[in-house]
């Protein structure tokens, strides 16, 4: 077990190459157990790049991973899946024109001994997993057709598809990207729902002061590195942390004489 606050996973040194493009070059990302931690950086910064290596889709060309203190070798989606890291990816794919039920389960579905799959088990399932997250929405059922779902809660959907499986960690890449504010709200209560039942979230976003009120930590990447990381108590709010990030899109550093002692 590991306690809260400790790391769950830890990136060291990653590197990732897309021939002649270094996405990564050399990042090394701590994940601890029960926090929200905000991923930022500018477009193309390495972000996606580097939960999709935290993922096991991307083989990195350097660097290790390390779950619960242990090095993970070789590391694949299995390794990834089997170490409780689950992502909603920010080129997901839900099927709009199936049910909450089929998404959710698409691709894993519950079966029995002759592999026919257990209708009422899932929707039972379905069931918990969406009150787990706090959907409580009355007009839908795991039977509604995805496709008509609001965006928000159709991030919902992906965040219960990763849910089940027990997952620890779970992963979303850039979920309030096109959400109305309305929705984004939907998002982060879902995001309190998960990190209440004693989980970890790493959220990526481009809108800093959404990321700034559900995230506890932040870590910053630019141009592939490490920019800077530090909790949220380290700043004097979303407005630093933006100040911070403009400073670095124009010099390339930020001043992180105050995050110093934080990390
Ligand atoms: N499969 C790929 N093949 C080639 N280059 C890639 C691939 N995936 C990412 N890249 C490049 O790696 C860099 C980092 O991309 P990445 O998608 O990780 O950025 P990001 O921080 O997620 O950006 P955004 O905020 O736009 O989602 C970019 O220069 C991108 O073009
Ligand atoms: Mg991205």
């Amino acid at each position: 077990m590991v306690a809260a606050g400790e790391p769950i996973v830890e990136m060291r040194n990653i590197v990732k190459r897309f021939g002649s493009v270094e996405a990564l070059s050399g990042v090394s990302m701590k994940v601890r157990k029960g926090e929200v931690l905000g991923l930022l950086g500018d477009n193309g910064a390495g972000k996606s790049t580097l939960v999709k290596t935290l993922a096991g889709v991307h083989d990195p060309d350097e660097g290790e991973i390390f779950v619960k203190g242990q090095l993970v070798s070789p590391w694949t989606p299995l390794a990834a899946r089997n170490a409780g890291i689950e992502t909603v990816f920010q080129d997901r794919a839900l099927a709009p024109q199936h049910s909450i039920v089929t998404n959710i389960f698409m691709g894993r579905e519950i079966t029995n001994t002759f592999g026919l799959i257990r209708v009422q088990r899932q929707v039972a399932e379905a069931n918990r997993l969406m009150r787990e997250i706090g959907f409580t929405s009355k007009v839908f059922n795991p039977d509604s057709t995805v496709g008509h779902l609001s965006g928000g809660e159709r991030q919902g959907v992906a965040i219960a598809r990763a849910l089940y499986n027990n997952a620890d960690v779970i992963v979303l890449d850039e979920p309030t990207t096109s959400l109305s504010l309305t929705e984004t709200q939907k998002v982060f209560r879902f995001v309190e729902a998960v990190k209440e039942s004693g989980r970890t979230v790493v959220f990526i976003g481009h809108n800093i002061y959404h990321v700034y009120d559900i995230a506890d930590r932040f870590f910053v990447i630019d141009r592939g590195r490490e920019a800077f990381e530090g909790p949220k108590a380290a700043f004097r709010g979303a407005d630093h942390l933006i100040e911070m990030m403009h400073q670095l899109a124009e010099t390339g550093s930020a001043d992180v004489s105050h995050l110093q002692a934080t990390t």
